[in-house]
């Protein structure tokens, strides 16, 4: 029935000749699972495309709407929030099978001559996921991804001559607003798609010119080649469904709540990037001052410069990776750079903050005496007396404190605030608690 059907297609398409150049690509040395990283990575953009569209349908790109719209997919569509997480992970995972494609092509020397355009319509490649990172990463319009996107656009705006025109481009007016939104949303899912489609064809185009790599023992190829079809095929197919699958559990199992609602007057707000920014994070908290430019747009454009021109730069026409000691440690050095950076990073992130104990048992004593009847504290308690959210900011001193809870009419004549029987202890861990409510610097 079915080769009925293909003999009826054929018969009209001429599918023979087609189906040959697509199955039949020589693979020098054989197939294996260390070339599975490529079509990793071609699943995951169809997936993203895919997810991408079922977004779409509910998500409105605009300050007013965006946030309660990914908060209604997440909640009430069916199967929205799988999908949302779908398309969370499915980023993650692009960034993972992307680095780890280029790590294979690195190591095994698949750059060299005659392959450095598929190379560098690669670089370009990994240039645009990270762009889609970026510009996706606004689009839920919580406060994280409002004030990730402004350090993000500040870092734009220190380019000498350009940066300022830069920062009007991507930001579409004065500040961070609704033109920012539609612009970033259009970028995300019309102009980077259609770029990457392109470039991704093109990227094809060339491997079947050049055809692939192979192993770099010339032993190894020397063995013979076989067929894409059927070994590779095969292995790349359950790569990519053991992909799938991780990344569908990763949907179900792991939350990624939406912080607050995005709220440009909160300035005191620290964003946190995507896990593979991390690592850039790190590295800018180390620069200030006038060594500030190197972090936020020097070393990026050498490292995009040094990336697309490598093979250019390593001239040596050897592939097997212990006759490049030179190509290998610049590699090596720049892996552990990057793992270093990124493991500080979640270090300082996931250390468990040590509470010093008088704050937290001025905490207690805070809850004891239900302060919060009058106060609020970063939106919790009532409003009979200061939001006390900041006020170890507003009021820094020690001995201030002491006085107006021992007597608060005595520093506020006419004050409603009672005056509690508290011992001298629990005065002073009340009060290093107080000190303690400021803003995150
Ligand atoms: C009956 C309501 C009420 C309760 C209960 C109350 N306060 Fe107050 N509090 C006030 C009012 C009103 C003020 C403003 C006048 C003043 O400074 O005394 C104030 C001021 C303060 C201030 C100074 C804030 C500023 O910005 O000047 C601090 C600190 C404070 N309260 C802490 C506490 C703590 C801690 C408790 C619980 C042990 C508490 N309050 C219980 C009503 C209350």
């Amino acid at each position: 029935m079915a080769s009925r059907l293909y003999d009826w297609l054929d018969s009209r398409l001429k599918l023979k000749p087609i189906e040959r150049t697509l199955l039949d690509e020589p693979i020098p040395g054989g197939a294996s699972w260390v070339y599975v990283f490529g079509s990793v990575t071609l699943f995951l953009f169809v997936l993203q495309a895919v997810t991408g569209m079922f977004l779409a349908v509910y998500y409105a790109p605009t300050p007013d709407h965006a946030y309660d719209s990914v908060r209604f997919i997440e909640t009430q569509v069916a199967f929205g929030g799988f999908v949302r997480g779908l398309h969370h992970w499915g980023a993650s995972g692009m960034v993972v099978a992307i680095g780890l494609h280029m790590l294979q092509v690195f190591l095994y020397g698949a750059y060299k001559p005659p392959r450095e355009l598929m190379w560098m319509v690669g670089v370009v490649l990994f240039l645009l996921v990270m762009a889609f990172a970026f510009t996706g990463y606004l689009l839920p319009w919580d406060q994280t991804a409002y004030w990730a996107t402004q350090v993000g656009i500040n870092m734009v705006g220190t380019v000498p001559l350009v940066g300022e025109f830069l920062v009007r481009v991507l930001r579409g007016g004065e500040t961070l607003g609704a033109l920012t939104l539609s612009r970033f949303f259009a970028i995300h899912v019309l102009f980077l798609p259609a770029l990457t489609v392109a470039c991704i064809a093109l990227h094809l185009f060339i491997l079947r010119r050049v055809g692939p790599a192979g192993p770099w023992s010339e032993d190894r190829a020397a063995l013979g080649s076989e067929t894409f079809y059927p070994r590779q095929v095969y292995m790349d197919a359950v790569a990519m469904l053991g992909v799938f699958l991780m990344i569908a559990a990763l949907a179900l199992t792991v939350p990624f709540p939406l912080t607050d609602k995005a709220n440009p007057s909160d300035t005191s707000f620290v964003p946190v990037p995507e896990w593979y920014f991390l690592f850039y994070y790190e590295l800018l908290k180390y620069v200030h001052g006038p060594l500030e430019p190197v972090a936020t747009w020097i070393l990026p454009t050498l490292f995009v410069l040094v990336l697309l021109l490598w093979p250019f730069i390593d001239r040596n026409p050897a592939r097997h990776p212990s006759s490049r000691p030179v190509a290998i440690g610049t590699g090596a050095v720049f892996l552990v750079v990057v793992f270093s950076l990124l493991g500080i990073s979640l270090k300082n992130l996931y250390a468990v903050p040590r509470v010093d104990p008088a704050i937290a048992h001025g905490k207690e004593i805070y809850a004891k005496y239900g302060c919060s009847g009058c106060h609020r504290i970063h939106g919790e308690g009532g409003a009979v007396g200061p939001d006390l959210s900041y006020v170890g900011d507003l009021r820094p001193e020690r001995e201030w404190h002491l006085r107006h809870f021992r007597d608060p009419q005595s520093v506020s004549p006419g004050s409603i605030m009672p005056k509690f029987p508290l011992t001298e202890q629990e005065l002073n861990d009340l009060t290093s608690y107080m000190l303690s409510l400021k803003r995150q610097t």
